[in-house]
């Protein structure tokens, strides 16, 4: 079973093939990084226009790459949510025009599920790999940090989420403070790895909270210390909020996997491409730590053709199916209560 899924929902247009859920036949993906980097940050109305001029050259390559014509696909996946609005609909509605064009279904997916199933991605499939449940995952992006609990494939429920910024705005916005590019999670990464020492820095509501997150009393940290600080050097500053941002995600998905005992860890998202992240993870769990590979970690389409195929399996829903489907800017990780049997009937 082969799907096309497709990812708009932010800053990058990205098209991927999988085959059953795990065969990455192609993952093509344009990113605007160059274009946003000039406003230090996403510009919403940018992003839309860009996706419309990149999505289609991008789905004729992702075809291309994985050898496939449009005929041999079986559904068409697409994000509907979460995201922003303008971005979602580029996608959404290219992916209406061609399962009605072809004649298949259109599978609406959440992104943040596509950041969990980008740890299945795999070039030589080894379903005996298969982790047991449940699962903790720790999702750390852009516009999400979460801790959810996966009992099944499709079955989750949010344990924790941020009270404000999330862990990737947070090294967006320590990078620009401290003259770094956009964005700013491989920068702040960059410039830590390259320090010698490392300014402390209290890693936030470390004790508080239960399974919450806060990161924008450390983004105030920083700003007062860069102020006070006749020379700020940016690669201690670099290095100690990294490891404030990656001690209270560690210990708070350690935390959540003793409170649950779950039988591993899924790291997804763009922050999970952190080394420093990945490093003290498989450190201090006691419990297997599963990492999709890096390049898988940031927004991509072949981890929402992943999603799909592992919510539907052979099941596919009829031609026709989807094409009603609304972006939905909000949506949540455990939107479908009960998982997904009750998608599939
Ligand atoms: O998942 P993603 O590609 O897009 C969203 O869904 O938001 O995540 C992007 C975020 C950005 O904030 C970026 O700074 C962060 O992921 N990021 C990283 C690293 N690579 C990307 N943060 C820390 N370390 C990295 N190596
Ligand atoms: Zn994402």
């Amino acid at each position: 079973m082969r799907i096309l899924g497709i990812e708009s929902s932010c800053d990058e247009t990205a098209i991927g093939i999988v085959e059953d859920g795990r065969k990455l036949l192609s993952n093509v993906v344009s990113s605007q990084v160059e274009i946003h980097a000039r406003y230090g940050g996403i510009v919403p109305e940018v992003a839309s226009r860009q996706h419309v001029l990149a999505i289609l050259p991008i789905y004729h390559q992702a075809l291309e790459l994985a050898r496939t014509r449009p005929q041999d696909l079986d559904a068409i996946a697409v994000t509907n949510g979460p995201g922003l609005a303008g971005s979602l609909l580029v996608g959404l509605n290219f992916a209406k025009g061609l399962a009605l064009s072809l004649g298949m279904p259109l599978l609406g997916m959440n992104h943040m599920e596509g950041h969990i199933y980008a740890f299945w991605l795999e070039d030589a499939p080894d379903p005996s790999k298969e982790p047991g449940f449940p699962l903790i995952i720790l999702l750390a992006s852009g516009g999400h940090t979460e801790l959810v609990l996966m009992s099944n494939h499709g079955q989750y429920r949010l344990l924790g989420k941020t009270r404000d910024d999330s862990a990737g705005e947070a090294f967006d916005k320590a990078a620009r403070l401290l003259g770094l590019g956009f964005p700013g999670g491989p920068e702040i990464q960059r410039a830590a790895a390259g320090a010698k020492s490392s300014e402390p820095f209290t890693p936030p509501m470390l004790h508080e909270g239960g399974l919450d997150f806060s990161f924008s009393g450390l983004k105030t940290a920083l700003v007062r210390r860069v102020q006070d600080t006749p020379v700020p050097v940016v690669g201690p500053f670099a290095a100690g909020f990294q490891r404030s941002v990656v001690e209270v995600l560690v210990t708070k998905t350690l935390q959540a996997v003793g409170i649950h005992g779950a039988r591993g860890v899924i790291l997804g998202g763009g922050v999970a491409a952190n080394s420093l992240l990945r490093e003290q993870m498989q450190a201090r769990a006691p419990v297997p730590v599963l990492l999709p590979r890096p390049g898988l970690c940031t927004d991509n389409g072949a981890m929402v053709a992943a999603a799909a195929a592992f919510r539907y399996g052979s099941a596919l829903p009829r031609t026709g199916y989807g094409l009603d489907l609304d972006a939905i800017p909000s949506l949540k990780i455990d939107d479908v209560p009960g998982g997904y049997q009750t998608l599939r009937t």
